[in-house]
């Protein structure tokens, strides 16, 4: 049996409805946790906690915006009323954009990606921080994502969101660098979610997307694949780590999986390409 390395430590999941999030609540529950998750949908929220709880793990959650600061306030109410306290907190919750040009994304679109992101993250750790402080531990996890170092056309919301995650996340942790508490970014490579094989499309747009069928086949992992580097993030392996900023997918794997594309099936991987989902979303811009 693994070593429970996150024996009662109280863990809040933002976006831990499904996915990601949900894989990390898993693997943080398998290790010892108690977990709280939160999403927007209250239905979804309530399935994953019953299948956590099926699995015997200690979990709750709550219905909750991480784009205002009221809901991101009674998460963390709600979690320590729950277990008591909180030690790890990961902001996950995260959206992206129809692909793509800028000015054609409707604007509503656009700025659910900034609101969530960007506003959700500030909330999420502002929230979090506090207790941290106070209580000098705890673990902060800012999910960063395609494009956090640069500038990427076609997907403007999301990717310039995740390089002010990026950012904002150094910054945190510079300015509290011998608090108790370890702040961190962490970029979980391409993975095969929802965010991933259902995406939209600014009309015009939608053939664009096809490369991705294959480009998540050869580089794109199961939940559970960065959820085990989350893991590792929140545990003590990390602690006066503060700072890292971290990826799954390297540019060595990336050449690794490259070279070994002719050997997948020898090697047992799959070769199937990702089952795509594009839907078409009518251009803002009047006239096109
Ligand atoms: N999938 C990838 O390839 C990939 C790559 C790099 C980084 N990431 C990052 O990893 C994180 C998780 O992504 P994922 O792939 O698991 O996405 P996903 O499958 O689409 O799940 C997103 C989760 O966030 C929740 N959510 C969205 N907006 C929210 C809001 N305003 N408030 C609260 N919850 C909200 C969703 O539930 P509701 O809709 O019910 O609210 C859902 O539980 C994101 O930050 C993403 O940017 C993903």
């Amino acid at each position: 049996m693994k070593e429970l390395i996150l024996k009662d430590k109280v863990a809040v999941i933002t976006g831990g409805s499904r996915g990601l999030g949900l894989a990390i609540a898993q693997t943080y529950a398998r290790a010892g946790a108690k977990v709280i998750i939160a999403s927007r949908t209250l239905r979804t929220v309530t399935q994953a906690v019953d299948s956590l709880r099926a699995s015997g793990y200690q979990a709750d959650g709550l219905a909750c915006d991480v784009a205002d600061m009221n809901q991101v306030e009674a998460l963390a109410q709600h979690a320590i009323q729950t277990f008591g306290r909180i030690d790890i907190w990961v902001n996950n919750a995260g959206l992206s954009a129809p692909y793509g040009p800028t000015v054609h994304i409707p604007s509503g679109d656009f700025l659910s990606v900034i609101n969530t992101n960007i506003i959700g993250t500030y909330n999420g750790s502002v929230v979090a921080m506090k207790y941290f402080l106070a209580q000098k531990s705890g673990k902060l996890i800012n999910l960063l994502g395609r494009g956090d170092t640069g500038a990427i056309a076609m997907q403007n919301a999301y990717t310039s969101s995740k390089v002010w995650v990026r950012n904002f996340t150094k910054a945190l942790a510079k300015e509290y660098k011998n608090s108790g508490v370890d702040i961190f970014g962490f970029n979980p490579g391409l993975v095969k979610t929802e965010m991933l094989s259902n995406v939209h499309a600014m009309k015009g747009y939608e053939d664009q997307m096809n490369p991705l069928r294959f480009i998540a086949m050869l580089w794109g992992n199961e939940a559970n694949v960065p959820a085990e580097k989350a893991l590792w993030l929140a545990s003590s392996a990390t602690d006066g780590k503060s700072g890292l900023m971290v990826t799954v997918l390297t540019t060595q794997m990336m050449i690794l999986r490259l070279l070994g594309l002719p050997f997948r099936k020898l090697l047992n991987q799959s070769t199937e390409l990702l089952e795509l989902n594009v839907t078409s979303v009518e251009s803002a811009v009047t006239g096109d």
